[in-house]
């Protein structure tokens, strides 16, 4: 089977797993997990923040962040294919009380143009904007890879009206291995950012939420009110660790990535958005069928890939899959449409 439905598909390798057999572990809920403490430090530093909290999911980091920077009943401006707008079960609303204000970003990221006219001053009859949600990269619109001075411009912009800034970083690193920049350029303009370990870089479970001290103080009491603390949680941070060795080790899965994207494109009855990190999107709509009945024929020929909306299928590339792989899904992609 050759799975390119995720990168969160990937299984620990034997470093991993042998990490995770060795792992010193404590009490992480009183903060006496040393492998844990290590991941929190090594995560901060990774992405410039000073410190940093170790939980579950990217879900619960995005949604611990929303919380921690608003007040119930204000709004939060994300773009409308922004990961937590679409997939997070509207977490914004169910966990932080929020009302969201979608915008179709320039490439999923608003402008700062879009930001202002987004922006609701608090009154006696409207709520007032608590955050700005960002994604790098971003995911629904093809895994792009969001550069520098967007991120900085709009967050320029929220910061002038006191708006702190969010940014969903799953593949943050996928990002500046694209851009070629340091992650820290990525994250400077930025109050907050979650990365997920367990996506490229290929841990088995686990995010982390960066930010100031103060903001992870707070953070960690959220974790705990979401039911996120963990007591010998070293056993799965300790492959953490390993993933973040892994943020340099990226490029492989975008060229995989271009590769399929190249491959796919030769079949005439369909569109491939040109990759810039390890998503690519196909829209099928000129093969007359649909997304469902297209990811259901590729299954049968061991190939999994996930629908996305009802012309586009995604395929993601990561660390699990091989350049033959990718020759072979490309074929069989080709005999699944005959
Ligand atoms: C951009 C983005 N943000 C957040 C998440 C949520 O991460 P998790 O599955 O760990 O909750 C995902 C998961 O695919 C994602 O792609």
């Amino acid at each position: 089977m050759i799975d390119l439905r995720s990168d969160t598909v990937t299984t620990p390798d034997e470093t991993m797993r042998e990490a995770a057999a060795t792992a010193d572990v404590g009490d992480d809920v009183y903060g006496e997990d040393p492998t844990v403490n290590e991941l929190e430090a090594r995560a901060a530093e990774a992405v410039g923040m000073e410190a940093a909290l170790y939980v579950p999911s990217g879900t619960m980091a995005n949604q611990i962040a929303a919380r921690i920077h608003t007040d119930r009943g204000q709004e939060v401006v994300a773009d409308r294919k922004s990961h937590a707008v679409k997939y997070e079960l509207g977490g914004f609303a169910q966990l932080a009380g929020l009302q969201v204000r979608m915008i179709d970003g320039d490439r999923g990221v608003p402008t700062p143009e879009q930001f202002e006219a987004a922006y609701v001053m608090e009154d006696l009859h409207r709520p007032g904007t608590g955050l700005l949600c960002l994604e790098n990269t971003h995911n629904a619109r093809g895994g792009l890879a969001i550069a520098p001075d967007a991120i900085a411009a709009v967050a320029e912009a929220a910061h002038d009206r006191d708006v702190p800034v969010h940014l969903d970083g799953a593949r943050l690193f996928n990002a500046a291995t694209a851009l070629d920049v340091p992650v820290t350029v990525l994250t400077d303009p930025v109050d907050s950012v979650m990365i997920s370990l367990s996506k490229g870089l290929g841990a088995p479970i686990g995010s982390m939420l960066a930010g100031s001290a103060e903001c992870i103080d707070r953070a960690r009491r959220t974790r705990k009110l979401f039911g996120g603390g963990m007591r010998q949680v070293g056993i799965v941070a300790a492959p953490g660790l390993c993933a973040l060795e892994n943020v340099d080790d990226l490029a492989p899965d975008h060229e995989h990535a271009r590769q399929l994207a190249e491959g796919l494109a030769t079949v005439p009855e369909v569109t491939v958005q040109e990759p810039e990190t390890n998503i690519v999107l196909v829209d099928v709509s000129g093969t007359g069928l649909e997304t469902e009945t297209v990811v259901d024929r590729l299954r049968k020929w061991d190939v999994l890939a996930n629908p996305m909306g009802e012309m586009t299928i995604r395929f993601c590339t990561h660390r699990d899959v091989s350049r033959e792989d990718i020759d072979r899904a490309t074929e069989r992609f080709e005999a699944a449409l005959a």
